[in-house]
C-alpha cells in the first residue's frame, strides 16, 4: 500500500491509450488500489528480467489484484499467478487486526476474482489466509521467480514473510517489498533492511518499493535490469550512486515522460482555484475580497500601480 488514504481511489475510466508498450495500464488502472504506473511498469520489469526462470510468480497481499495483475501480463506457457490473502478473514496478532480493520475490512475473495478476471482469462491461484499462518510447503512446494510481498506491514509479519519468501524464492529469483519508504509502514523498512544486514538479500533497486535477491544473483540481475530500463529510454540514476550493505543499488528510476505524466497529470490550474473557492469558508473569502477591493482603490488612486 502506498499514501496515506485509508480509501483505494475509486475506480476510474482509463486515461491510458490501450496502444503503444504501456497500453496493459488501461486495463489494471481501473482496478482499485495504490499501485502507480511507474511502480507497475518496475514490477513487471521484475518478471521480464527474470524470464528465464521456469517458476510462476506469487504476490502475498493481494487486495483487489492490481499488483497480480500486472504480474501475470508475465506469465510464459503454463506458469500461474498464486497470491495469498485473508480477504478480510480476521486474524492475527493485534497489529495485524488494527490494519485489517482500518484498510481491508470490506474486502472479499470475489471482488479479487471478479477485478482479476477482468484482465486475464486464466484465473489466479488463491490461497485464502494470512502468510503469518503458512509453512513454505503450503505453498504448493515450489519455487517462485518473482515474489510480492505487499501483506501485513508490521515488523513481525515482515520477519516472517521474507523468511518464507526466501524459503521458495527460485534460484535467480527477486523478491519485491512494498512500503519500504513510507513513515506509516516503518515495520517495512526495519524487517527488510535487517535482512540485507545479516547477508539473506542484496538489494537492487529502491522507490518506495525495494526489488532484491539472493547476494549472488546480484550481479545478473542488477546488470539485467539496467539494460531494460535503458532500452526504454528510462532514466536509471545511475549518476546518483547508491551503495548499501557492499551493493550497488538502482536509485528512484525515472521513467519516460509519458508515464510520468499518467503518474503526475498537469493539474488544471483553473479547477485547483474552483476547489479553493468551494473550500474556503465563505467569511474568510469574503474578507479575502473586502482586501482585495480595497487595494484596487488604492492602485486606481496611484496612477504608478497597475490596476487589475
Ligand atoms: C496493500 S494491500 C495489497 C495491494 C496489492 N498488492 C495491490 O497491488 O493492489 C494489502 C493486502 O494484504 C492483505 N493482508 C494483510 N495481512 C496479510 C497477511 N498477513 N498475509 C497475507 N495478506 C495479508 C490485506 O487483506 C490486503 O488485501
Amino acid at each position: 500500500m502506498s499514501g496515506q488514504s485509508p480509501d483505494p481511489p475509486a475506480i476510474d475510466p482509463p486515461a491510458f491509450t490501450s496502444q503503444g508498450p504501456y497500453g496493459w495500464w488501461s486495463q489494471v488502472r481501473p482496478i482499485p488500489g495504490w499501485l502507480s504506473l511507474t511502480e507497475a511498469a518496475l514490477l513487471r520489469l521484475a518478471g521480464e528480467v527474470t524470464a528465464a526462470v521456469a517458476a510462476d510468480l506469487l504476490e502475498i497481499g493481494a487486495f483487489h489484484g492490481q499488483g497480480a495483475a500486472t504480474l501475470a501480463f508475465e506469465l510464459a506457457g503454463d506458469q500461474q499467478v498464486w497470491v495469498v490473502d485473508p480477504f478480510g478473514i480476521p486474524g492475527g496478532s493485534r497489529a495485524v487486526r488494527d490494519e485489517q480493520e482500518l484498510w481491508y475490512r470490506d474486502l472479499s475473495r470475489a471482488d479479487f476474482e471478479s477485478s482479476f478476471g477482468r484482465v486475464h482469462e486464466r484465473p489466479a491461484k488463491v490461497i485464502e489466509a494470512l502468510s503469518t499462518d503458512l509453512a513454505p510447503e503450503d505453498l504448493d512446494g515450489k519455487p517462485y521467480r518473482v515474489i510480492h510481498v505487499d501483506g501485513a506491514h508490521d515488523y513481525d509479519s515482515v520477519c516472517h514473510d521474507i523468511d518464507l519468501s526466501l524459503a521458495v524464492l527460485a534460484d535467480g529469483g527477486i523478491v519485491v517489498f512494498d512500503d519500504i519508504a513510507n513513515t506509516h509502514s516503518p515495520g517495512v523498512a526495519a524487517a527488510v533492511w535487517a535482512a540485507v544486514d545479516r547477508g539473506q538479500l542484496a538489494p537492487l533497486m529502491l522507490t518506495n518499493k525495494l526489488q532484491s535477491c539472493r547476494p549472488g544473483d546480484h550481479q545478473a540481475l542488477r546488470s539485467r535490469l539496467l539494460e531494460a530500463l535503458s532500452s526504454r529510454g528510462w532514466n536509471a540514476g545511475i549518476e546518483r550512486p547508491l551503495r548499501i550493505a557492499g551493493f550497488d543499488v538502482i536509485r528512484d528510476p525515472r521513467p519516460p515522460a509519458e508515464i510520468d505524466a499518467v503518474d503526475h497529470p498537469v493539474p488544471d490550474r483553473r479547477a485547483g482555484l474552483r476547489a479553493w473557492r468551494g473550500w474556503v469558508p465563505p467569511v474568510a473569502l469574503s474578507t479575502a475580497r473586502r482586501v482585495r477591493d480595497r487595494a484596487r482603490t488604492r492602485g486606481a488612486r496611484n496612477p504608478n500601480q497597475a490596476g487589475g
